[in-house]
């Protein structure tokens, strides 16, 4: 849906108008283009003390070019600060002297990625020191305007360069131009999870599966996943079979007839999986509903209806596959929540609580996953132009799409980047957590 807001104060007599009125300028978002460089210009390296061992490496490998000097004129396409060794509250000033004068000639949709050790519980000052970063990199990108976002990678436990290839290949580049304001944490990857042959096509040979695939955010994962070298399986319900098939076809997937609520689906999806395929590598619990109403005036079938689909249904699928062995080694799950499951919402105490739940679910499954190399993660998208939030009246849809530090929704494919980004080999470091795809979401947590 075009947001013509963001048109009109992109155009030159628009652009003025809001200026002089003081009006939110959205900026127009850099978005992954296969053919485009991981950063439009060049980056700049900072570090505290003693840089992360395979640091430069990993960037000049990944086609950044690297320098370590502000010469002063230069548009900075990224800023990374290396703060792995902060140890007292009086190293954080290393941080501010390194950011404050280039953030003023940061480019639109520019990158500043601090990189930090995640607390340990070993000493006060360190892990108070560390947990600074979070604060400082929310407060940043709140700050930051024309695209610009800002987020915070932790290294946990025996973490290192290694562990962070496609996190910091997502941060940087055009796939990750929603997601701001957000903290990721990455441990050692497991030992099956390797790095792709071809960073075009991290996703080849392997079998993913996509609920709620029709249409929406659905069909973008679909697609983004199959651009990315997946052969894609495409469920939804039999209803949306027409759309369902259209979106199939497009990427030469194939589509499965199922409602994931009924008794009979993970066994009918185990049978279709294992006879077809011989298992699946990567499980996208995307199918979703919404029945909002005040809780007064809530129905138990409003109440039921999203539980199931949202909630126990991803459950009940999730331990059939895991039981069957279904999921091969190395396999990855991500699971669709929302930021109304965290900073909760009027009118959606029933999707609230399953979205919620979903993080309680993803949370609790991350040890049994890590046992068997495979990484299961949860995704909340904040306000993203779908059917679902186009059925809002005008006022209200013009109004939550403003309140995000980006100013604008953020499309489809913005969550589709940050699924096929945590469905990679390299990803595996990266379990059990919640990344948020909401352009920082100003209301609520
Ligand atoms: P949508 O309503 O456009 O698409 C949902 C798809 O799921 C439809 O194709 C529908 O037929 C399918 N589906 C519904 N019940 C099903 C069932 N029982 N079995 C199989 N398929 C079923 O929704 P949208 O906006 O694309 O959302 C996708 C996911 O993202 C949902 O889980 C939603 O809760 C979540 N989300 C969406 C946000 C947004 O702003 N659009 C914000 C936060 C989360």
């Amino acid at each position: 849906m075009a947001d013509r807001y963001l048109d009109l104060v992109n155009s030159g007599i628009g652009r003025k108008l809001a200026a002089q009125l003081g009006l939110p300028r959205p900026a127009v978002l850099r978005r992954y283009q296969p053919t485009d460089p991981l950063l439009p210009g060049a980056l700049l390296l900072g570090n505290a003390g003693d840089g992360l061992p395979g640091l430069d490496d990993l960037l000049s490998e990944a086609g950044v070019q690297l320098r370590d000097t502000d010469a002063g004129n230069v548009r900075w396409a990224g800023l990374l600060f290396d703060a792995t060794t902060v140890r007292t509250p009086q190293d954080l000033d290393a941080v501010r002297a390194f950011l404050s004068a280039p953030l003023r000639r940061l480019r639109s949709s520019g990158r500043v990625v601090l990189l930090g050790r995640a607390p340990d519980g070993k000493d006060p000052a360190t892990d108070a020191t560390r947990q600074a970063l979070d604060g400082l990199v929310r407060s940043l990108a709140k700050e930051l305007r024309a695209g610009a976002t800002a987020n915070l990678i932790q290294l946990a436990g025996a973490a290192g360069a290694d562990d962070l290839d496609s996190t910091l290949r997502f941060l940087l580049s055009g796939r990750s131009a929603y997601v701001d304001g957000q903290v990721i944490r990455v441990a050692a990857r497991p030992d099956s999870a390797t790095v792709p042959a071809d960073w075009q096509r991290p996703l080849a040979g392997k079998v993913a599966l996509v609920t709620g695939a029709a249409r929406g955010i659905g069909a973008a994962i679909a697609e983004t996943l199959a651009r990315d070298g997946a052969q894609v399986v495409l469920a939804d319900l039999p209803a949306a079979g027409e759309q369902l098939a259209r979106v199939a076809n497009g990427i030469s997937g194939s589509s499965l007839h199922l409602d994931i609520a009924a008794p009979q689906a993970p066994a009918q999806l185990i049978e279709y999986l294992q006879q077809r395929h011989g298992g699946l590598d990567i499980l996208v619990h995307n199918a979703g509903i919404t029945r909002d109403k005040l809780l007064a005036n809530m129905q138990p079938e409003q109440w039921q209806s999203v539980l199931t689909v949202n909630l126990a249904a991803q459950l009940r699928i999730t331990t059939a596959l895991l039981e069957a062995g279904c999921l091969r080694a190395g396999g990855r799950a991500v699971c669709l929540a929302s930021t109304s499951g965290i900073a909760g919402n009027r009118g959606q105490t029933n999707y609230a609580a399953a979205k919620a739940g979903v993080i309680g679910m993803v949370r609790s499954f991350a040890p049994q996953f890590a046992e068997r190399g495979a990484a299961i993660n949860a995704v909340a998208p904040g306000f993203i132009d779908t059917d679902m939030t186009r059925s809002m009246p005008l006022l209200t849809r013009e109004v939550a799409r403003r309140l995000s530090s980006l100013q604008q929704a953020g499309l489809p494919v913005d969550v589709a980047e940050t699924v096929a980004y945590l469905a990679q080999p390299g990803s595996g470091g990266v379990n059990g957590q919640v990344l948020r795809v909401c352009g920082q979401n100003l209301v609520g947590a």
